[in-house]
């Protein structure tokens, strides 16, 4: 399993050799916890992303699909998840494979977000301001439909990533379908392929369409529980946290306090341990364990975060 540390504040360090040795962590956040409290907290705080076998499996879809050759009958994805499971922070992974420099003819993945779209007109909008195109709220939807089709097929767009699917449910049922069959009309014209995110509802109402049932492959973002897996997405992230200190967060103990806590939801767990990790630092402790993890609710005092380098600078 693999970790992405996004975070820009992660310097190398020309002389790595000077750094005391954590050698509990991956070469990286070994430079990092060398680092003072405030950087390493940021880290902490920062965009990390571990690579965990169905983020793998996403990735490796994605990039099937999008790096193919262009076909007729476009096929596409659905990744479906509970809220905090995960599906945007993928969402976003996928969209960062295929970065875009200005002035090149590089093939953009463009992203756009459902969230309150119930309208085919809405999503057409998005996808123009995704593409800083022009949005006129004057315009009906057959004027946005072109416009964006236009612009998609003008910046040789290789993909959509359509985030939080499940909001176009919250229409009317014509709606619904209308909008279904917005997106298919999406991948037939610019034969774009789509790579879909939303709740499981969302997957409902796609095996409600029986094209796009055909032609969606699933992929579900897990609801943790106690075991194998959920030890090695927790070694990953002790990996990466620049604490000096080894954590056992794979111990059983620490494994079914986190899912009961966060029945089994990413977001909770990852919670959690950002608070507990911010703490140890604040505290000097230096690693977390299933005490800091029980208090962890509470969110670390900003007080004290700001003040973390006083020493430092006395
Ligand atoms: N692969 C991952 N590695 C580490 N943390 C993650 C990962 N996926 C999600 N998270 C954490 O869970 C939170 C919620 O993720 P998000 O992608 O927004 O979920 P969803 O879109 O499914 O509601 C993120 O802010 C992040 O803290
Ligand atoms: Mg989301």
């Amino acid at each position: 399993m693999n970790a992405t540390l996004n975070s820009s504040s992660i310097e190398s360090s020309p002389n790595a050799s000077a750094a005391p040795a954590f050698d509990h962590l991956a070469p990286r956040a070994q430079e990092a916890a060398a680092r003072e409290a405030s950087a390493r907290i940021e880290i902490i705080r920062g965009d990390w992303v571990i690579r965990h076998d169905a983020v793998v499996q996403g990735l490796n879809a994605a990039r099937w699909l999008l790096e193919g050759p262009r076909r007729t009958r476009t096929t596409g994805l659905l990744v479906t998840g509970e809220v905090g499971a995960g599906k945007t922070t993928l969402a976003k992974l996928i969209k960062r494979l295929y970065p875009v420099s200005a002035g090149s003819s590089d093939e953009p993945v463009v992203m756009i977000t459902l969230t309150g779209a119930r309208h085919m007109r809405t999503v057409y909008g998005r996808i123009l301001e995704a593409l800083n195109g022009p949005v006129k709220a004057t315009h009906h939807t057959a004027d946005r439909e072109m416009a964006a089709l236009r612009l998609l097929r003008a910046v040789k767009c290789r993909g959509l990533v359509v985030d939080e699917v499940q909001d176009v449910l919250a229409g009317s049922v014509n709606e619904q379908r209308r909008t279904l069959d917005g997106l298919k009309y999406i991948m037939n014209e610019v034969q774009l392929p789509i790579i879909a995110t939303g709740t499981p509802a969302a997957a409902e109402a796609f095996r409600s369409d029986k094209h796009m049932e055909k032609r969606f492959d699933r992929l579900t973002l897990p609801t943790w529980v106690v075991g194998p897996e959920l030890a090695a997405l927790l070694t990953s992230v002790a990996r990466i946290l620049p604490l000096r200190r080894r954590s056992r967060l794979a111990a059983v103990d620490i494994m079914e306090f986190l899912i009961s806590a966060g029945e089994g939801n990413l977001h909770d767990m990852m919670t959690l341990i950002r608070h507990a990790a911010v703490q140890a630092i604040l505290s000097g402790s230096e690693r977390i364990t299933l005490g800091g993890l029980e208090t962890a609710r509470t969110v670390p005092s900003m007080e004290a975060i700001d003040h973390v380098d006083d020493d430092l600078c006395a």
